[in-house]
């Protein structure tokens, strides 16, 4: 069966030249470098899931009339490898992602693809590429996605999909790295409504946050935060991360699950909340309250968190309705305190009580 499918393994012969990766290396931002190799598994219904190899990294043949160019049907994830203090080679939590890379394709109605396979891509992918994982505090994130390749111009689910998996050496995906973002809360537009995608990886998704997030950007602000799509009130997410809140009394409030994206750093982030006896509560959260709770002090610290942003402070938050200030717009202990417990079980530096950790 699938699950036993094994990986043709064809190193790249056009692999970047030792000099040219570390420099490539040296400052490399997030998401614009990537690694010699990808992964790859097709999908048609006769054969099921074929082919899988590692293979040089590389265009996609691709018909115009493929699928996805038309309709969308698209889903992916990310997860990320860390090199640890002796030199292995840490993946964290990736059977979540796999998981929820099934979820995602039952909602796309797509084909799912069997858990260990993901699981494997990602590992034979990090094996072959190890050396592109940046040291110090970088990472090598790991983007696995699926796309329908059925030539085929009918409104209706692909039957033929295309998995893979490519890799990208990542610093921090903020240009200040954790230094406090700036929020700008969208009051036109919203991410997810009751029965749609927005719990699932989709690129869909993002596609529709792009507007957003521009208007954002011409607000000065880092990222867009969402409200919910009935009443227009409840905090959501960001464009592309869930969001927590730190309140006086040591206790964590962040958005429940239902239209948001269920983060797997969010899932994370409950957990070792929690380990340490610190009240988590799933709940809605007004924008109105948020505002009054940061004007009385009742709340103190707001981060925001993802694989690629890890645990990033929120400083400002603007709005048409007006404009707050976090923590005196300064990084507060405990999204710092939680953000490098994150960090160093990720990095294979602290206990791992969850078995969170994939030795590669
Ligand atoms: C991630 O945090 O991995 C994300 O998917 C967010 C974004 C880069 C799309």
């Amino acid at each position: 069966g699938a699950a036993l499918l094994k990986f043709d393994i064809q190193p790249a012969a056009n692999a970047v030249s030792e000099a040219d990766r570390a420099a490539k290396l040296r400052d490399p931002g997030f998401g614009r470098v990537f690694t010699d190799h990808m992964a790859i598994v097709r999908y048609n219904q006769t054969d099921g899931w074929h082919g899988a190899r590692v293979e040089s990294r590389a265009n996609f043949p691709l018909d115009p009339a493929a699928a996805v160019l038309h309709y969308a049907q698209e889903i992916f994830e990310g997860l990320k490898a860390y090199v640890r203090e002796d030199g292995g080679v840490n993946l964290f939590r990736p059977d979540a992602n796999a998981r929820r890379f099934r979820n995602s394709a039952d909602r796309m109605a797509m084909a799912p693809l069997p858990e260990p396979v993901f699981i494997e891509a990602v590992e034979q992918l990090v094996r072959i590429d190890s050396a592109w994982i940046p040291g110090g505090e970088g990472s090598l994130y790991l983007r696995p996605f699926m796309i329908a390749s059925e030539i085929f111009l009918g409104v209706k689910p692909s039957a033929e999909y295309i998995f893979a998996v490519i890799a990208s050496p990542v610093g921090s995906y903020f240009k200040g790295g954790p230094a406090p973002v700036s929020i700008w809360v969208s009051e036109n537009y919203t991410r997810a409504a009751i029965g749609g995608t927005g719990a699932v990886k989709c690129g869909g998704n993002y596609a529709a946050s792009l507007r957003a997030q521009a208007e954002a950007s011409d607000h000065g602000c880092d990222q867009v935060v969402f409200l919910d799509a009935v009443e227009r009130r409840y905090i959501e997410e960001l464009g592309g991360m869930n969001i927590f809140f730190v309140f006086e009394d040591g206790s964590l409030l962040t958005p429940p699950l239902g239209t948001i994206l269920p983060g797997i750093t969010r899932d994370s982030i409950i957990a070792l909340a929690k380990d340490k006896g610190t009240q988590v509560r799933e709940e809605a959260y007004t924008l109105d309250q948020w505002r009054a709770d940061a004007a009385s002090g009742k709340l103190k610290e707001a981060f925001a968190c993802g694989t690629a942003a890890v645990i990033s402070p929120i400083g400002q938050v603007r709005s048409a309705s007006g404009d707050f200030t976090i923590n005196g717009g300064t990084a507060g202990p405990v999204t710092m305190g939680l953000r490098k417990q994150l960090v160093d079980i990720q990095y294979g530096r602290a206990p791992d009580p969850h078995n969170w950790i994939r030795k590669v």
